[in-house]
């Protein structure tokens, strides 16, 4: 079996149906929201970072040590992680609207309205083998293109950051619920930070507005879904 499981803020562990592991966003250690401090992970087969603030750059060099591991990103984001020692076999580069397959799983690149250091802020849209289609928004403001994403890949779970000040709010967040019409939504990016204090209930009542048949999946850090 699958499953999704949130390590608070922007960080997921995503195994697969194959026992294949990806992380996105492993901001962990440094991360007041990470609930595993000091254990052990699986070791990762994709990592995969939105963008290179720190609370999304966050352990990926530390994961990318493991034998397997590679990642795949945006040039000028896979060049921060050579400096900081990643060897140049384990980066794939690629960019906005592409599809790269690393490990079965087929990655594409989407756009996000957010900032950087070192190229743009992205979103990933993972098509795991056996499904399902998870989308990561990364750090991002509401976007009409969301539509188009639903259209074209059938999107299953959707990752949404909620927190508001420096992404979507709650109300924004369930508009772009309403775009791309998932089976499941997982809110991120919120409580972190006093800055962060966001309630997942009002977003859940909001999606409940504008998009009723889609359900609203609130995990603790820590907790996981499953597929
Ligand atoms: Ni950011
Ligand atoms: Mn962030």
């Amino acid at each position: 079996m699958g499953r999704i499981r949130w390590l608070g803020h922007a960080a997921f562990q995503i195994t697969t149906n194959e026992g294949k592991q990806i992380y996105i966003d492993p901001w962990l250690e440094g991360n007041p929201a990470y609930p595993l401090k000091g254990e052990e992970l699986e070791e990762a087969d994709l990592v995969l970072v939105t963008h290179d603030h720190f609370d999304h750059l966050g352990d990926a060099v530390r994961l990318l040590q493991g034998a397997k591991a590679r990642a795949v990103g945006q040039p000028e984001l896979l060049g921060v992680l050579e400096v900081e020692g990643v060897p140049g076999e384990k980066l794939l580069g690629m960019n906005t609207g592409g599809t790269v397959e690393v490990a079965g799983i087929a990655v594409t690149m989407t756009q996000a309205f957010h900032s950087s250091s070192k190229g743009s802020p992205v979103g990933f849209i993972l098509h795991l083998p056996a499904g399902p289609v998870i989308y990561h928004a990364g750090d991002t403001g509401l976007f009409g293109d969301m539509k188009l994403f639903a259209e074209l890949y059938n999107i299953d779970v959707a990752l949404l950051p909620i927190g508001g000040v420096y992404t979507m709010d709650p109300l924004q967040a369930a508009t772009a619920v309403k775009l791309l019409s998932p089976r499941v939504v997982i809110p991120m990016h919120y409580r972190t930070f006093p800055a962060l204090a966001q309630d997942a209930k009002r977003f859940a009542r909001l999606v409940q507005e504008k998009a009723p048949r889609v359900e609203v999946v609130v995990l603790e850090p820590g907790g996981q879904w499953e597929f």
